[in-house]
């Protein structure tokens, strides 16, 4: 498998660059664009280097490169995620607006019909930033807010991180064993399959 994997400026690195290691023990092809931005929440957030964080892709492109492979279609991929997203990347996205490599290839993955995740971070959200998720959303993308799962009983920030991601790893259609799922054991009583 291979995806576009972008981060941006919104707080969130370090879900960021936990996907990053994910993605690469899954065996998945990842060409990474960070955006000027996202190299100083980077900084801020964690304690890589951007060249660490760089170092965790298969291949990494500056967001100012537009001639690169992943900024056309005819380059195959699986799909694209943007993790975070910024309320900035997403509203260029939304109006096709591709003046850097990560909208560029948004804007690729969304024509070329390939799955689109933006796990996007903002609160509380405008009616500019809900609209423009809507109208992503209807565009065949999917809009994942990086949002904390009580009953999963994290008790760190590491395993609340790591929730978090294996859940956007199965929005990218990769089986995986990161997370223990949700079963509801109370109010249903199961029943075996009845022999004809
Ligand atoms: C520490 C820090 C945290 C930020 N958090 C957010 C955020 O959660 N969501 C958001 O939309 N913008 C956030 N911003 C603002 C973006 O970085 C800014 O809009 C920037 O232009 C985004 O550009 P980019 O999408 O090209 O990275 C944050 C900025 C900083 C410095």
């Amino acid at each position: 498998m291979r995806l576009v994997v972008a981060m941006t400026g919104a707080t969130g690195a370090p879900i960021g660059v936990r996907l990053l290691e994910v993605l690469g023990e899954l065996g998945v092809e990842t060409h990474l664009i960070l955006s000027d931005w996202a190299r100083a929440t980077i900084k801020l957030e964690t304690d890589r280097s951007v060249n660490d964080v760089r170092r965790l892709a298969s291949h990494s492109y500056s967001a100012r490169d537009l001639a690169a492979g992943i900024s056309s279609g005819s380059f195959r991929t699986d799909g694209m995620v943007i993790c975070p997203c910024s309320m900035k990347t997403l509203s260029a996205i939304r109006i096709g607006y591709s003046d850097n490599l990560i909208t560029r290839a948004a804007d690729v993955a969304l024509k070329e019909r390939r799955r689109l995740v933006l796990v996007a971070r903002e609160a509380p959200l405008s009616a500019i930033h809900l609209e423009n998720m809507l109208f992503l959303t209807r565009a065949g993308a999917v809009v994942f807010p990086p949002t904390v799962s009580y009953y999963a009983r994290p008790a760190s920030v590491e395993e609340m991180t790591d929730y978090l991601v294996g859940r956007v790893v199965d929005q990218l259609g990769i089986e995986h064993d990161l997370i223990k799922r949700w079963k509801d054991h109370t109010n249903h009583e199961r029943h075996e399959p009845r022999s004809a």
